[in-house]
């Protein structure tokens, strides 16, 4: 029964990391957190769209800005949809899920100004739906090759510098996005996940796109998938999204779920939880050495500060004559 594997495994596990990253643990020590990234426009944006079923900024050019943290959370069966957007100073409800991008786009303008800049300050959006896997993703801008009309000559690195940031961590599992109508050896986004994980024991193949492959070129496709061309040790998924066609036709995001048998989002989905939860499993060892490290080392520096005043009255004379005359030795000492 998979539900009862879910109930005593998949969520506790989840449900650890979030609270310790809610305690603010992450700026100390890094958890287990995917990562998605790819060229610009090769579709990741609308990968993270179909897994939580809310619209994101997206389509051609620059359009994700800064890093986006969505932390999705399964409610029960019944339970109302919820969303919730953190940067900065800033928290606020979200209503109606056909507000989420408008609020985005607002986040990133005040955060890497209006236009076409890039910041690396985290937007953190949460949605609760019964609908949506149990899962945080973080959304990055894609790599760009030439600076566009109001870009510093540098964005390209900019941006890479900004994704290796998030790839490097051991924490990090990496999702790489490319779409099936590109060739694969020529991705930037791949080239930079095999520097940092050059056995893809973290990353995973994301092919977006199937329905825009080109004719003649199925079989690699077919070959990438079966892990034949760039070995991954993850392997490959393919996942079919609303094309721009699919959006002027206002095809909505339940239906897009069926339509492509072979490239459903909900075994994406299952295949990131597992693989999350996996890597959790892995991390803790790690995580918990780290936490005793940071705890040694603050122990240490507690010493050094020596003990408070004590209780008794008599004591803390003693105690505050010893600090004076340590007091002023020190500033005779000085001034010598
Ligand atoms: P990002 O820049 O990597 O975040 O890419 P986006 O998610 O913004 O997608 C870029 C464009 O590709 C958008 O116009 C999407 O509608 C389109 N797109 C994404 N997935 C698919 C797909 O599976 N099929 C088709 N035809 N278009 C897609
Ligand atoms: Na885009
Ligand atoms: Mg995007």
């Amino acid at each position: 029964n998979t539900d009862i594997t879910y109930e005593d495994k998949v969520r506790p596990c989840i449900d650890l990391i979030d609270s310790l990253r809610s305690l603010g643990v992450e700026k100390d020590l890094a958890l287990p957190a995917i990562a998605v990234i790819g060229d610009q426009s090769s579709g990741k944006s609308s990968v993270l769209e179909a897994l939580s079923g809310v619209a994101l900024p997206r389509g051609s050019g620059i359009v994700t800005r800064c890093p986006l943290e969505l932390k999705m959370k399964r409610k029960r069966e019944g339970e109302e949809w919820h969303g919730r957007i953190i940067y900065k100073d800033h928290e606020e409800e979200i209503e109606d899920p056909s507000d989420v991008e408008k609020k985005i786009r607002q986040a990133q303008d005040e955060m890497a100004g209006v236009g076409v800049g890039i910041c690396d300050d985290l937007i953190s959006l949460e949605i609760g739906s019964p609908d949506v896997p149990d899962l945080t993703l973080i959304d990055l801008p894609g790599i760009a090759r030439v600076a566009v009309k109001g870009q510093p000559e540098n964005i390209g690195e900019q941006i890479k510098r900004l994704i290796r940031k998030f790839i490097t961590k051991q924490e990090t599992i990496n999702l790489v996005v490319v779409p099936c109508n590109v060739d694969i050896a020529t991705t930037e986004a791949l080239k930079m996940a095999q520097e940092v994980d050059p056995e893809g024991e973290r990353t995973l193949g994301i092919l977006t796109k199937p329905d825009l492959v080109d004719k003649g070129t199925e079989e690699t496709v077919v070959n990438i998938v079966h892990n034949e061309i760039i070995q991954l040790t993850k392997g490959y998924m393919i996942v079919k999204c609303r094309g721009q066609k699919e959006i002027m036709e206002q095809v909505t995001l339940a239906e897009l779920k069926c339509l492509c048998g072979f490239a459903t989002i909900p075994k994406l989905a299952e295949k990131l939880t597992l693989e999350l939860v996996l890597h959790i499993e892995k991390s803790l060892p790690h995580l918990e050495e780290q936490v005793e490290a940071k705890l040694t080392e603050i122990n240490a520096e507690l010493e050094r500060y020596g003990t408070g005043p004590p209780e008794d009255s008599v004591e803390r004379l003693y105690f505050l004559i010893d600090k004076v005359t340590a007091f002023t030795q020190d500033a005779i000492k000085l001034s010598c």
